[in-house]
């Protein structure tokens, strides 16, 4: 995928539903039966994606968003310019305080898309969604 297209884009948009859900198809997820699967698009243009991996010990569970965003920076990627999450729950679910805190290490002015499979949709700036951030300056804050 090019990095040209803008974040929001309609045809970005569409190649990153279509990950997510994707993804979303690969979700371990036993316990919840709650399946997430998120795709993350670099500002290179090129997209990773996440499923969560759940655990029979509980909290060793890895939520989606956090999945690609190892991934990705495994990868080499450390810029995001969107993140779509994929789920199929009724409404469009935002991501977790954890997530939200991990995305914006690399990239606090995220795009945040969340869709459902009946093309419900929500979007947010990671701003919004974690305002007064801890981030890699507060550490210098010393
Ligand atoms: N989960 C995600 O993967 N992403 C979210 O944004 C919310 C929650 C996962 C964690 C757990 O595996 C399941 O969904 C239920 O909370």
């Amino acid at each position: 995928m090019a990095g040209a297209e803008p974040p929001g884009d309609e045809r970005t948009i569409t190649v990153l539903r279509e990950r997510a859900f994707a993804a979303m198809e690969r979700a371990y997820a036993p316990y919840s039966n709650f399946r997430v699967g998120a795709s993350l698009l670099a500002s290179d243009g090129s997209v990773t994606e996440g499923c969560n991996v759940e655990n029979a010990a509980f909290p060793s569970g890895i939520c989606a968003e956090r999945g690609a965003v190892a991934s990705a920076v495994a990868r080499g990627n450390r810029s995001f310019e969107t993140i779509l999450i994929a789920t199929e729950a009724e409404e469009p679910t935002p991501p977790c305080g954890m997530c939200r805190q991990v995305l914006e290490e690399f990239s606090p002015h995220l795009l945040v898309v969340s869709v459902t499979r009946s093309g419900r949709e929500a979007r947010w700036t990671l701003d919004e969604l974690l305002p007064r951030a801890f981030t890699p300056l507060s550490l210098d804050r010393r």
